[in-house]
């Protein structure tokens, strides 16, 4: 294999990160946190210390929830709570003592939930459409969103910010901001889920709107260089979607960036 990949096991540097090697390790849900509190425990600590023992480059979380109402399914740990910071804290320490490097992705589900998981809320999403499928792990269909407003918007984009914040002070080395797979970030991006007629809605380059806005206020807290996105046309909720023109999307999420 390091016939075909000469530079996988050398260091390199990646905006802010010095990476011992160039092995990433994907962000994967987990579940391992406490349902009520969203906090993370020995397990959570154990695992991520296990993989930067085996000398993965970079480590980036499972998704983690920026709110209550970002939740998708049970136990996801959030950073919202100073509880919750004390959590994290305790992984990141254990990853930088085995010289590892840790970046927490920012999670929202926006429509892709039901009221009974995030805490009595009703889900939010830039419009009132329901997505098809059922809730991860609780079965039953997703709920009928809520239509975001302005104030939900800013909102929802100070709690992105706060979480960032709070990833920093819990000791991670950066964030990922989870814009992919038919989550909030992605519905806004999406012409099957936002329908929106304000500058959040429109065409694609008009409908990246909010994640400009989400990265700007990420970044302010990360700094540009120790943030990243995710994006994908893959969805959850629709596995079988397709961009109609796959270079021209991915050119204005190019020009957007
Ligand atoms: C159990 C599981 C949980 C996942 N959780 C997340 C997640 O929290 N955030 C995310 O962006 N992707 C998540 N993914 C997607 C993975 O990061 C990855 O993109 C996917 O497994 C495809 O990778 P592959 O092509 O190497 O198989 C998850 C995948 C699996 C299998």
């Amino acid at each position: 294999m390091l016939n075909m990949y000469p530079y996988l096991l050398s260091p390199i540097q990646i905006g802010g990160w010095k990476l011992r090697n160039r092995i990433t390790m994907a962000p994967m849900t987990r579940s391992f946190a406490d349902d009520k509190t969203g906090v993370v425990g020995n397990d959570v600590v154990e695992y991520y210390k296990k993989r930067a023992g085996d000398g993965v480059g970079l480590i980036i979380t499972e998704g983690i929830i920026t709110s209550p109402r970002a939740k998708g399914t049970f136990n996801l740990p959030g950073l919202y709570t100073d509880e919750q910071v004390m959590g994290w804290r305790r992984v990141t320490d254990a990853v930088h003592e085995e010289k590892g490097t840790i970046i927490a992705q920012l999670w929202h589900v926006g429509r892709l939930t039901h009221h009974k998981v995030s805490a009595g809320l009703p889900p939010q999403a830039p419009s009132a459409i329901r997505a098809e499928g059922h809730v991860h792990r609780y079965g039953e269909p997703f709920d009928m969103p809520e239509e975001m407003t302005k104030e939900d918007i800013k909102e929802t984009i100070q709690q992105y910010a706060k979480a960032a914040r709070n990833a920093i002070q819990a000791g991670f080395d950066g964030v990922e901001v989870h814009g992919a797979h038919g989550y909030l970030i992605d519905q806004f991006n999406s012409e099957v889920s936002n329908r929106r007629t304000d500058e959040y809605g429109g065409h694609l380059g008009q409908r990246l709107t909010f994640m400009k806005e989400v990265l700007h206020a990420v970044m302010e807290e990360s700094g540009v260089d120790r943030t990243i996105v995710r994006f994908s046309e893959l969805k959850d909720d629709a596995p079988d979607y397709k961009w109609e023109d796959p270079e021209a999307a991915i050119q204005t999420f190019i020009d957007a960036f």
